[in-house]
Order: structure tokens, then C-alpha cells, then sequence
């Protein structure tokens, strides 16, 4: 180590002159990659599990190693394929057809992924629900894009505000026998997949077709659904290779929840490109047994977020001389500020850099990363992707220079970029409002190397465990208790989480705080929309800091989460 900088790791590496490929790379010459380019026919789901049977002779090879307590499974190419052509073909039976939005509010499991191929094969689009959601935020995301279906579990069914979604008309529910009553709307995801056929079900695409619409928080309103499309596949697929640096004999695990970006796009879409076998681990996080399935799967390259890191280093010593993880070639971490500590932790106890990636669900594929063959820079999110331009720009949209903190700015243009936000022009406008740049909503600077340090978010959107929260749909569900009259929400920071979810409450007339009422407000956000989104604190205050436009001021609020109160 020289200072704060890690040397690169000598080759081979599938990227090996960083400065070289970034003068000239044009993301055109990836698409010879795809047997699109040859037979014109494209689909995401072809290029991600189908070319393994039908071109690349993986048909017997290990896609899918699934892991749950007492439920161990392993899963081929070939099987995931036939699996879901049937569920393409379940699909097709109840009408389901391309353009359909189909939401997946399942637990990670083996069903999920079948199912997700499967509506990706008939040209539908999957619009992703973290398992934590509860009816509002169901209600909002289902509601907002019309979903005429969705696949969805035992014990995810009961929150499905049904009265409130008309467009609904299918709930395919797995396992559906440990539920009980099947009514009217639901079916019986078993019984149809041991009755359809397993022929070709693909639906072949335009590249602009979408795929996904992925629900993203913003600083105020509800939920974004941001619209990617198949083509979205061409920057899986060359981040796959220059960043997560994919080679043939990988194991690769992304520990990302499906609901999220990263969970979908290097979650399975992208190591299965490379024909690579995935590890999906169900249930809650355990420091201890992610280090028994790393140690398991012999996996090669994993893909997780400080939290998860920072829980494990809490396991001490101890823990980590418990297991075997030598096979591990490198780690790549998302979602959340990298800290040096965690770094320092890794090069001593696992012998190995982290690598930073920094994107977010709108941009599609990692944008600003750390490579094998550059050194690091101790908290820095790394350099450019190749073809993808990076600045710093003032709040009028102008480039600053090196050293000076502004919005983090993308030239738009590149390939797995958002599309649209579903329902609203307006809303994907705003991303756009300096062209040719896209803004991304957070801060950094950029040094005299051209390294990118990342400063936060400028616009009161929290990140709370890598997990995004919009401090307005929080404020909102808390105003709905009768004991808030106002309510602003900010991230603050904390050790563990990166940032918790802190409530500023005012309370109603003839309520007093306590303990108790504080618990409750917690349940009360828990329970109607997500456990990740509830406030971990609260602080009765005689006001909200407001706008002139009377909406609650993010930067005031900011500051006093910062201590500046
Ligand atoms: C944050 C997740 C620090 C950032 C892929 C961004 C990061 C938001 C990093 C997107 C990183 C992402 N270091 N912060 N390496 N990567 N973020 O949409 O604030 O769930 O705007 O996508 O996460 O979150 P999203």
C-alpha cells in the first residue's frame, strides 16, 4: 500500500489498459457479442439463459445454486430454460402479453427467477417489489403502472390491496397450499406450471422494447417508476466484464435483494451472460452464515454492500477464521459510501481489494468504478466506465473544475440508461434539465487524476443501509397518524447504517410523547409501507422547516439530522 493508494492487481484481467480503452471505446462494438447481431432476433432473456442451452453447450451446468435453511437447491441452464418457457407459457394462457406490466413481490427464491424469465420471454415487463413492502407502497407502484399481474407468495398475498388495483386481474401465487382459500383472481402457480408445456415460448423484441419498471424513490412524491428497456443488456453485459472482471470457472454472488436494481441487473442477468452459476442465499442476513455460503459455493466473486461488510468485521476474528474464503478472486461493493476502514479490513484479513462501483437504478449498469488494473484511491468511487462521460456541473448546469464539490452529471446517452418514468414526461425531464447531462441527484468531486469522490445526496433522498428511502412517502404515511399534525424526514448518519431514517414530529393537540407513541409511529410506518423505510429515531419539534412553496425544506431538514439544529 503507498499512502492512501492500493496498487492495481498485476494481470491477466479482461481489462487491462484502463486511460487506452477510454479513448476509444464505443459501446457499438459490444453488440457483436449478442446473437442479435447475427439473427437480428433479441430478447434480454435469450442473451441471459437461453444461449446457454442453444448455442453455448451449458445446458448441464450449474445456473442456479439456491440456499434457505432446510430448502437446498441447485438448478442447470437447461432446467431454468425449460422452467421458464413454462411459466412464459402459463402466461400466455391467461393473456398476459407483451408490454403487460407484471409485478414480482416474491422472497428470493428459485420461483422468482423462473418467473422473472419467464414474463421477460413473452416481450412483458417486470416491475420488481422488495419483499418488506406493505399496502401503500404496493398500492402506489401496482396502481401507478396499471399491472394486470403479479407473482407473489403465501404469506406476501394479504397485503395486495386488491380493491384498489382494477387493472389487476391475475395473482399467481406460489406454494399456495400452506395459504389456504384461492380466490377469484388468484392461481395456483404449482398446479399451472405442472400443466404447461415447456416449448419455446420466446417473443422476440426491438431493442427499445422495455423489460423493467423499476420503482425508485425521489426527495418528494411517491415512487418513480423508471422505465429500462432489452437493450439495457449491452452495458450488463461489458460492466460484467471489465468491472466484475467475469471469467468461465467464476461462482458468482450478488447479495442485492431482486426487488432493487442491483439485485436484477448483476444479481442473475448479467453472470448468466457469461454463463456463469449464481448463489442465491434466502432469509435474513447472518454475518455467520454468508460466511458458511462464501465458503460453501467456493465462490469467486462477490458483489455486496458496506453494512453487510461492516456486520461481518462486527463478527471479530473469530469469525472469519471459522471459514475458508480463499477461492474469493475480489469483491465488489454498491450502494452506500465505501469507508477506508472497510477497505483496510479487507486487504488485511481477506488479502484482497474491494471494489467500488457507484450507479443507481436510473442509470442501468455501473457507471463510476474501480478497476483491476487502476489503483485505488482510498474512498474514492474510481473512474468513468469506458464510453460513459462524468462531470461535476453548478447548480445552472455548469462543469466545475478538479477539487470542487457539485452535482455528479452523466452525458446521457449510453445504453442501459432510463428510458422513461412511467406515467409522467415530466418527471424524466428533470434529470434532464441541463443537457446533454443527466443529473444523478447525488454530490462529489472529481481530483486533478479524475477520480470521483462521493459527497452524499443533494436532494434529502436516504440511504439507509444501501437501501434507498423517500423522506416524502415517509412524511406522508406519518402525517396519516392522529397524533402528527406535521412530520419532515432526513437521513442521519450512523455508524452501521450509513444513514438511519429520522423523524421530526409535531405533535396534535391533547398528544404527548412517549416511549410507547414512538414505538407506534415505528409499527404504524412498518406496517404500511416498508420495515426498511420506519424511523429508527424521532425528535417532537415545535415546527417543520418549510419552502416559500410551503413544501418542507430537504436542506433545513439535512441539517439538523447533520447537528446543525
Ligand atoms: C447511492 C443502487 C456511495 C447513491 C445501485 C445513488 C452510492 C443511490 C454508491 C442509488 C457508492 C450507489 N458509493 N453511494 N458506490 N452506489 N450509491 O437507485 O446515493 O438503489 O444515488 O441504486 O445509492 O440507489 P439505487
Amino acid at each position: 500500500m503507498d499512502g492512501n493508494l492500493i496498487q492495481a492487481l498485476p494481470g491477466p484481467h479482461n481489462l487491462d489498459n484502463y486511460e487506452k480503452v477510454y479513448k476509444n471505446f464505443d459501446f457499438a462494438s459490444v453488440e457483436k457479442e449478442f446473437s442479435w447481431f447475427e439473427t437480428g432476433r433479441i430478447n434480454i432473456a435469450y442473451e441471459a439463459l437461453d444461449r446457454n442451452v442453444t448455442e453455448k453447450g451449458l445446458a448441464d451446468k450449474t445456473a442456479l445454486y439456491y440456499t434457505n435453511g432446510p430448502r437446498v437447491e441447485e438448478y442447470t441452464f437447461g432446467q431454468l430454460k425449460k422452467l421458464s418457457d413454462k411459466f412464459a407459457n402459463v402466461l400466455k394462457k391467461f393473456g398476459v402479453k407483451k408490454g403487460d406490466r407484471v409485478g414480482m413481490f416474491l422472497p428470493r427464491s428459485p420461483e422468482l427467477y423462473i418467473s422473472f424469465l419467464g414474463i421477460l420471454k413473452i416481450g412483458a415487463i417486470v416491475v420488481p417489489l422488495f419483499e418488506a413492502f406493505m399496502e401503500e407502497a404496493l398500492k402506489d407502484r401496482l396502481g401507478d403502472c396499471e399491472a394486470v399481474a403479479v407473482v407473489t407468495s403465501p404469506d406476501l398475498k394479504s397485503r395486495l390491496p386488491l380493491q384498489h388495483l382494477p387493472a389487476l386481474k391475475h395473482v399467481f401465487v406460489v406454494d399456495n397450499e400452506r395459504g389456504g382459500n384461492v380466490s377469484a383472481t388468484e392461481i395456483d402457480w404449482h398446479q399451472e406450471m405442472q400443466a404447461a408445456p415447456d416449448t419455446e415460448a420466446m417473443v422476440w423484441v426491438d431493442r427499445e422494447t422495455p423489460m423493467l419498471v423499476m420503482y425508485a424513490s425521489g426527495a418528494d412524491g411517491k415512487a418513480k417508476g423508471v422505465i429500462h428497456v432489452h437493450n439495457g443488456m449491452v452495458g450488463h453485459y461489458i460492466t460484467g466484464k471489465w468491472v466484475h472482471d467475469l471469467q468461465p470457472d467464476d461462482v458468482y454472488w450478488c447479495t442485492a435483494d431482486p426487488g432493487w436494481i442491483t439485485g436484477i441487473v448483476y444479481g442473475f442477468l448479467t453472470p448468466w451472460m457469461f454463463g456463469l452459476p449464481i448463489v442465491i442465499k434466502g432469509g435474513r442476513f447472518k454475518a455467520e452464515d454468508w460466511c458458511e455460503t462464501l465458503e460453501k459455493y467456493g465462490v469467486t466473486v462477490w458483489y455486496s454492500a458496506p453494512t453487510a461488510f461492516r456486520m461481518i468485521i462486527s463478527g471479530g476474528d473469530e469469525l472469519l477464521e471459522k471459514y475458508d474464503l480463499s477461492k474469493l478472486r475480489h469483491i465488489l461493493s454498491v450502494g452506500e459510501p465505501l469507508t477506508p476502514e472497510v477497505m483496510e479490513w479487507s486487504m488485511a484479513k481477506l488479502g484482497i481489494p474491494i471494489y467500488d462501483t457507484w450507479w443507481m437504478s436510473e442509470t442501468g449498469m455501473n457507471m463510476i468504478c474501480n478497476y483491476r488494473c487502476l489503483p485505488i484511491k482510498l474512498g474514492s468511487i474510481g473512474k468513468p466506465f469506458p464510453g460513459i462521460t462524468a462531470a461535476i456541473v453548478d447548480d445552472d448546469g455548469n462543469e466545475l473544475p478538479p477539487n470542487k464539490i457539485g452535482n455528479l452529471a452523466l452525458k446521457a446517452g449510453w445504453p442501459s440508461m432510463l428510458r422513461g418514468i412511467w406515467g409522467s414526461e415530466e418527471k424524466y425531464k428533470e434529470y434532464f434539465k441541463f443537457q446533454p447531462w443527466f443529473i444523478s441527484g447525488d454530490s462529489a468531486y472529481r481530483d486533478e487524476d479524475g477520480y470521483f469522490f462521493f459527497q452524499g445526496r443533494v436532494d434529502g433522498v436516504i440511504n439507509t443501509a444501501g437501501e434507498r428511502v423517500g423522506p416524502w412517502e415517509v412524511e406522508n404515511k406519518l402525517r396519516e397518524h392522529p397524533a402528527v399534525k406535521d412530520a419532515g424526514v432526513a437521513g442521519k448518519p450512523d455508524a452501521l447504517r450509513g444513514e438511519i431514517v429520522k423523524a421530526y414530529i409535531v405533535l396534535n393537540e391533547g398528544y404527548e410523547w412517549n416511549p410507547d407513541l414512538s414505538e407506534e409511529l415505528r409499527n404504524y410506518v412498518k406496517k404500511g409501507l416498508a420495515a426498511h423505510a420506519a424511523p429508527r429515531e424521532f425528535e417532537v419539534v415545535p415546527g417543520i422547516p418549510k419552502t416559500k412553496e410551503g413544501a418542507n425544506d430537504r436542506k433545513a431538514l439535512k441539517g439538523w439530522a447533520l447537528g446543525l439544529k
